[in-house]
C-alpha cells in the first residue's frame, strides 16, 4: 500500500475528520454544498456526532470527483494526541481496504496530524500472507494507495520520515514473530540481522564454537538439545557522537520453546514460535533507527536458540557455569530465557560501556497473569529509566508498567548447590525471573528488563494491528532513543 501527501487528490474515497459536536471542515462543507446536502443527510441518518471512530458513509452522485465520501469522527479536539490520530488512520484503512475501491484520500489538517494518520494506515495495512498459495482476488485488499491531503506537503513528508522508519521496523518485528519455526530458527534469524547490513548497520554473528570459547555455557545449554546451531547476533548503529557510550538493547530470541526436558503441555505449544519476540523487537528497532538515521549510538544483541527435548538436551538438575563465572542450577529447562539473557548481558558488558541496557523478553507466563495484554512489565534499577520507558510507551501505544525488584525476592533464587537456581517458588514468577537477570548486570549499570510475554502476540485485532504479531517494542525503543539520546 502506497502512502503519499498532496495538496489535493482525486481518489475513489474521500475522507474528512470531523470534531465531536463540531462543524464540517471547510472542504467537506463545500462538498456538502455541491451535493445538495448529502453529507448532512448522512450524518443525521447515522447518529453521527463526530465521536471518535464513528463513520458516516456517503454515495456521491455520478460525475463527482470521488465515488464515496466518508466522515470519520475525530473525537474531542483536546484529546487528539498521536495515538488517537494513528487510530483514525488505521480505522480508515481497515474499514475501506476491502471495499473494492483502490484509492483513499484523507483531508488531514496539520502536517503533523497527516503524518500520524498515515502511520496508522500503514501499520494497519500490514499483512502476513506469504504462506497462502490460493488467495482469491477478493481475499486480498483492494486499496492500493492512501493520500493525505495537506497544505504543507513538504512538512508532512518530513514528519512522516521517522514515523515511516518506525513502521518499517514494526513490520520486520511482526514478520519475524509470525514466521513459522521451521523457517525462522537461530541461523535464519541471524541471516535477517545480516540483511540490515545493507542499510548501514554493522552486523556480527557468533556461532557455537565462538560462544563456547567465550564460556557462554548458560546460553549454550539451552540450545544443546537442538539440531539448530545457537547464534548471538550483534547489530551496531553508531549514528551518535564518536566515543559516546551506546544504548544497549538485548532480546530473548528463543525461536521455539518446547520447554526442553521440562516439556510444555501440547495444547497451545505452537504459541512458542513467538518466544523470540524480544529479539524481534530489537531487530525491528535497529531497522527503525537506521531507517531514520538516528543520531545515537545503539547496539542490538539477540540471543538466538531453540529449546528442544533430546538425548543431548540439558537435564533438570544440571549445573552450568555462565560466562560471568556464576554457576546456575538448572532446575527447570523451561525457564530458559533467563539463561540466554544471562550470557548475552555479560558478554555485552565485557564488549561495551553501556549508557543504558534495556532487555526485551517473553520471559514468563506469570507476566500475563499479572498484567494481561495491556502493559508489559518493567523491572529496573533506575527510576528515571523506568519513567522514560513509561512515557515513550504512552506516546507510541507500546504501554508498560513498573514492577518491583527487591532483595527479598532475590533470596528466593538461591540454590543449595550453586550460586543460583533458574526458578523461584510458585508465586511472583516474573519478579524472580527479573532478579535472576539482575544478577548479571554489573554494579552501576542502568538497566531495565521488559517482560513482554503478554504483548508480542494478539488473539484479536487491536488498534493498529491484526491478529498475530503486534510488533510490540519497536516504536517504544525508537521513541525512547529519540527523546533521551538525540538532540
Ligand atoms: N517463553 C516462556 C514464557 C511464556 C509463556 C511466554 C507463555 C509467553 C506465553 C518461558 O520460557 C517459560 O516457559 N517460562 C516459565 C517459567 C517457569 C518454568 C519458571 C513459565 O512462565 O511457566
Ligand atoms: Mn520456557
Ligand atoms: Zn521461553
Amino acid at each position: 500500500m502506497k502512502i503519499t501527501f498532496a495538496e489535493s487528490a482525486k481518489a475513489d474515497i474521500i475522507a474528512f475528520l470531523v470534531d465531536e459536536d463540531g462543524d464540517l471542515p471547510e472542504a467537506a462543507a463545500a462538498l456538502n454544498e455541491t451535493t445538495g446536502g448529502l453529507l448532512s443527510e448522512a450524518m443525521d441518518g447515522s447518529r453521527f456526532s463526530g465521536k471518535k471512530d464513528q463513520q458516516a458513509f456517503i454515495v456521491l452522485p455520478k460525475g463527482s470527483d470521488a465515488r464515496r465520501a466518508v466522515l470519520i469522527g475525530a473525537g474531542k479536539k483536546d484529546k487528539r494526541d498521536a495515538r488517537v490520530l494513528e487510530g483514525l488512520g488505521a480505522n480508515l484503512y481497515k474499514s475501506h481496504s476491502s471495499s473494492g475501491f483502490k484509492s483513499l484520500a484523507v483531508h488531514a489538517g496539520s502536517a503533523e496530524d497527516a503524518a500520524r494518520i498515515a502511520l496508522g494506515a500503514k501499520l494497519a495495512s500490514y499483512r502476513f500472507d506469504t504462506y497462502f498459495t490460493k488467495l482469491k482476488d477478493d481475499q486480498k485488499p483492494s486499496l492500493e494507495s492512501v493520500t493525505l491531503v495537506v497544505s504543507d506537503v513538504p512538512a508532512a513528508e518530513a514528519a512522516f520520515v521517522p514515523l515511516n522508519a518506525g513502521a518499517e521496523g514494526t513490520k520486520l518485528a511482526r514478520d519475524l514473530v509470525n514466521m513459522p519455526p521451521n523457517d525462522l530458527y537461530p541461523a535464519s534469524f541471524a541471516e535477517k540481522c545480516r540483511e540490515l547490513g545493507q542499510y548501514g548497520v554493522q552486523v556480527e554473528v557468533l556461532g557455537e564454537a565462538e560462544l563456547a570459547k567465550l564460556g557462554m555455557n548458560s546460553m549454550l545449554g539451552v540450545g544443546q538439545g537442538s539440531v539448530k546451531e545457537s547464534q548471538l547476533g550483534v547489530m551496531k548503529w553508531m549514528g551518535g557522537a564518536e566515543g559516546e557510550d551506546p544504548v544497549i538493547l538485548i532480546g530473548k530470541g528463543v525461536c521455539f520453546d518446547t520447554g526442553g526436558i521440562s516439556l510444555k503441555p501440547g495444547p497451545g505449544m505452537e504459541d512458542m514460535k513467538w518466544d523470540m519476540g524480544g529479539a524481534g523487537a530489537v531487530a525491528g528497532a535497529m531497522l527503525a533507527l537506521v531507517g531514520r538515521k538516528a543520531k545515537a549510538n545503539v547496539v542490538g544483541v539477540v540471543g538466538l536458540v531453540e529449546n528442544m527435548p533430546d538425548g543431548k538436551a540439558q537435564r533438570p538438575g544440571d549445573v552450568v557455569t555462565s560466562m560471568s563465572g556464576q554457576t546456575i542450577e538448572v532446575l527447570n529447562t523451561d525457564a530458559e530465557g533467563r539463561l540466554v539473557l544471562a550470557d548475552a548481558l555479560h558478554w555485552t558488558q565485557e564488549e561495551f560501556q553501556p549508557a543504558r541496557i534495556i532487555d526485551f523478553a517473553t520471559l514468563t507466563g506469570a507476566m500475563i497473569i499479572a498484567l494481561g495484554n495491556e502493559f508489559a512489565g518493567v523491572f529496573s534499577n533506575d527510576d528515571k529509566l523506568a519513567e522514560d520507558l513509561h512515557d515513550a510507551g504512552e506516546i507510541t501505544g507500546d504501554r508498560n508498567w513498573r514492577m518491583p525488584i527487591d532483595r527479598a525476592y532475590d533470596k528466593l533464587i538461591n540454590s543449595p548447590i550453586a550460586d543460583m537456581k533458574n526458578i523461584g517458588p510458585r508465586y511472583a514468577g516474573s519478579i524472580t525471573a527479573a532478579q535472576f537477570i539482575k544478577r548479571f548486570v554489573d554494579e552501576g549499570v542502568k538497566w531495565a528488563h521488559l517482560d513482554i510475554a503478554g504483548m508480542v502476540w494478539s488473539d484479536k485485532p487491536g488498534a493498529t494491528w491484526d491478529k498475530g504479531a503486534t510488533g510490540y517494542g519497536v516504536r517504544l525503543l525508537d521513541r525512547f532513543v529519540t527523546d533521551r539520546f538525540e538532540r
